[in-house]
């Protein structure tokens, strides 16, 4: 056997100001180490049960149906569209980045009929547009990204909820990448499923994905509700015939698990549990609203630095998500040259980017615990070290000085 595979894992520190995944909060990461305990321990069902509550101060909701779905936030979504759609129901999605299009996948994959509407990568909807589309189409559901870390756009869902239910429709929200540091208000937005991930803003490892549920959209995934053979009681109904097409997905199944009735389905991934109620605790002790703040304090920083080494930002900077900037790499300057002696030399990583934008933008994230001022004046030094030595024109100094004027202004992080 070689040595290799017999070395213990031993990654370098790096300081992750990409589009997330970002390093984990110390607290998430000490939480994630404590004992393992039974399923059923009354702890560990506490624990979940603090865990829903946690989580609805975080989605600011009082849905009942708050919980974690195993898996990265891919695995939310999936559940939350395999649960909703049926064969041949209708799903629109308007498409502004790389995850509209996977909204578009994963419907598909469920055997919707799905319609697709896309606007330039670097805007966003407006709600008359989408108004229009459901005026036009009436879907079941709408499904939205929220946050699109491929373009950095985050797309106002304020009355988009409003407007779903006037056209008879749901509306399905991915928010891994914007929740708790961008806006959010589940209830007050009518938002029908809303769905995240750790890695962002949350300020943990990938690897659990928080979701909420409306009563509306739970009466929906009722109506296709089973229950496993070898736990249903002969009283039970046998499988609904439309019952939904993933047993691991099965939000009706592991509402049951999460529920009074701890119905069995998977067995919940202890330490990932451990995590997110940590990531929840982190930002509930903050307040959402203080954490928002902060996230826009350090965007704005890293914004006013890029701006101040004389580079140019991407997209409709008015619907920029708080914690992730799109930056042109500048004419003649080796973008993945750039990249890997930050990475290799100064250990911080920052993201390339896909699609039309592959080669073009740099996408710089300021998330969960990298929202800090010494992250990211750190990275906009180094950032203009690593542009000299490739040749590239920066104004000396201009980016730690264009962070810091925005520090002096607002003080708030
Ligand atoms: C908006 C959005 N949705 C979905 C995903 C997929 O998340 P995961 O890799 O955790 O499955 C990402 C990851 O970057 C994302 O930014």
């Amino acid at each position: 056997m070689s040595r290799t595979l017999l070395s213990t894992v031993n990654p370098p520190h790096r300081l992750l100001m990409g589009p997330g995944p970002i390093n984990a909060d110390p607290r998430v990461l000490r939480a994630m180490s404590s004992p393992l305990i039974g399923q059923y321990d009354p702890v560990m069902t506490d624990y979940m049960n603090q865990t829903m509550a946690l989580y609805r101060d975080v989605f600011r909701t009082q849905n009942e149906a708050t919980l974690l779905v195993d898996g990265t936030s891919r695995a939310g979504i999936e559940a939350a569209l395999v649960s909703l759609i049926e064969p041949g129901d209708r799903v629109l999605v308007p498409v502004f980045g790389r995850f509209g299009l996977l909204l578009c996948e994963i419907a598909e994959r469920c055997q919707a009929e799905v319609i697709r509407r896309d606007i330039e990568w670097g805007q966003v909807f407006t709600p008359d547009a989408i108004e229009a589309m459901l005026r036009e189409t009436r879907p079941k559901v709408l499904a939205l990204v929220q946050g699109d870390t491929s373009t950095t756009m985050c797309q106002p869902l304020a009355e988009i909820g409003a407007l779903c239910h006037q056209y008879g429709a749901l509306l399905y929200t991915d928010a891994t990448a914007s929740l708790g540091g961008n806006a959010f208000e589940m209830d007050a937005w009518e938002v029908d499923i809303a769905t995240a991930g750790l890695q962002k803003c949350l300020a943990g490892p990938s690897g659990s994905s928080p979701i909420s549920i409306s009563p509306r959209a739970v009466e929906v995934i009722r109506q296709r509700a089973s229950i496993e053979a070898g736990l249903r009681g002969d009283a039970d109904a046998a499988i609904a015939v439309n019952h939904i097409r993933s047993n691991y997905f099965d939000l009706g199944m592991i509402l049951d698990y999460w529920g009074p009735s701890r119905l069995n389905h998977h067995t919940e991934a202890t330490s990932m549990l451990y995590g997110a109620h940590e990531c929840a605790r982190l930002l509930v002790e903050e307040g959402i609203e203080a954490a928002v703040d902060r996230h826009q304090l350090h965007g704005d920083a890293m914004v006013q630095g890029l701006k101040g080494l004389g580079l140019s930002l991407f997209g409709d900077l008015d619907h920029k998500m708080n914690n992730v900037v799109g930056v042109y790499i500048p004419d003649g300057v080796p973008g993945e040259a750039v990249r890997q002696t930050l990475l290799n030399d100064y250990a911080i990583e920052i993201g390339t980017s896909f699609g039309p934008l592959h080669g073009k933008i740099w996408r710089i994230g300021t998330m969960g615990y990298n929202a800090r001022k010494d992250t990211v004046l750190t990275t906009l030094a180094v950032l203009e070290q690593v542009l000299r030595q490739a040749r590239a024109r920066v104004v000396a100094g201009g980016g730690v000085g264009g962070a810091n004027e925005v520090y002096a202004q607002g003080g708030r992080g």
